[in-house]
């Protein structure tokens, strides 16, 4: 039988919670499409640093290089924002986990469920044509990663793309566009910047190598407005580092629920960090009322992108949608319910 060596790293604050169903929801797919799972437990985040005094001790380290895929929880909280910037939980376990896998490929999938709209600040008639979009954003290069510098009166920050960077991540793009309706909308800034229009260039290659997908670029700034006036017009969008950690976030609030975000991070191996959009919800933590869908989508791209086990992912993900129809849900998502996160975790199990 078929086993996937997952390093399971649930971290801090709702962390552990939300695992807890995704795993639950891994087994009843591991019994139902016979392969199983080998999880292997590690210590992440503000747990590792309590416990040996760092936020990826090299033994986590080493469980990641080891298996096939890091299914992630959430890291950081209130205990540990005294630390300086690079020990914090999310820089020091995350960041490093990215450059240290070359993670270069962030997928952030956003949709409208059915019943579901009023989530949503947009009105309820742009929200009635619907919103199905994967946001890829460039993860490992740009703006964040060149060099900065910084004197008494003046601060700077570069930006640099090499050819080959952009290549991958849109080949990522329109790979995944072939997967779903066949569009890629590319957003630039390339009529003011030098990246851009290198941006815009090599996307251009690329897309014709793949002459089933229509390719559209868009400038940043038409794009933040585009989202909120019809999402139901993007399919995949493709971002470098700066503008798909903007414009991501803009996603997750029209789609109106932290709750229900998951993300892939992967690199060119197909190896992948899989946690959910969200953080570690200190304000929740404890009470059972998570809603663990976002973990739980979370291991349906792990099966899709790591482990090419596309059955099983769209098996989650129908469960998810049919347990969200059947109104099964957490009360960030309907404050008159009652239903624990762990009931959420086994209505989801049961429907797989
Ligand atoms: P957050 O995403 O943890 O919480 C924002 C709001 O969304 C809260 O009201 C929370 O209760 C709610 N929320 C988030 N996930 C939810 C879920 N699954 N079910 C129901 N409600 C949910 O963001 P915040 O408050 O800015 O950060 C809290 C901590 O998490 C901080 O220490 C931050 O550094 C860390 N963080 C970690 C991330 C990661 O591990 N990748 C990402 C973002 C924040
Ligand atoms: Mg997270």
């Amino acid at each position: 039988m078929k086993t996937y060596n997952i390093a399971v790293l649930a971290g801090d604050g709702i962390g552990p919670e939300v695992m807890a169903e995704a795993i639950k929801v891994l087994d009843a797919c591991a019994e139902r499409f016979e392969f199983a799972f080998n999880y292997r437990h590690a210590f992440v985040g503000g747990a590792a640093i309590d416990t040996v005094g760092e936020a990826l001790p090299p033994s986590t380290l080493a469980c990641c290089e080891q298996s096939d895929a890091i299914l992630f929880g959430s890291v950081g909280g209130p205990a540990w924002t005294h630390l300086p910037p690079d020990q914090q939980p999310e820089r020091a376990a995350l960041l490093k986990l990215r450059q240290h896998f070359d993670l270069f490929c962030n997928l952030r999938p956003a949709k409208f469920y059915q019943g579901f709209n009023h989530l949503s600040p947009l009105r309820s008639d742009i929200c009635a044509k619907g919103m199905d979009i994967l946001c890829l954003r460039e993860l490992t290069s740009g703006i964040y990663f060149g060099a900065k510098e910084r004197t008494a009166t003046a601060a700077s920050d570069t930006q640099t793309y090499q050819r080959d960077e952009i290549r991958r991540i849109a080949i990522k793009a329109f790979q995944a566009a072939q997967a779903r309706r066949q569009k890629v909308t590319s957003i630039d800034k390339a009529n003011v910047m030098a990246s851009g229009i290198l941006w815009r260039e090599v996307v251009n290659e690329i897309a014709q190598d793949f002459p089933d997908i229509s390719v559209e670029h868009m400038y940043v700034d038409n794009a933040a407005m585009q989202l909120i006036r019809d999402p139901s017009q993007f399919d995949v969008m493709l971002c470098d580092n700066l503008f798909g950690d903007i414009l991501s976030d803009e996603l997750a609030a029209i789609s109106g629920s932290m709750g229900l975000l998951p993300s892939a991070s992967i690199n060119s191996q197909g190896f992948g960090l899989y946690e959910p959009a969200g953080g570690s919800a200190p304000d929740i933590a404890g009470l059972s009322i998570a809603n663990p869908m976002a973990q739980i989508l979370s291991a349906a791209l792990m099966l899709r992108h790591s482990f090419a086990e596309e059955a099983a992912a769209s098996a989650i993900e129908n469960a998810v949608a049919a347990c969200l129809q059947t109104h099964c849900v957490t009360r960030d998502l309907d404050p008159n319910q009652t239903v624990s996160t762990a009931q959420v975790g086994d209505t989801i199990a049961q429907m797989i």
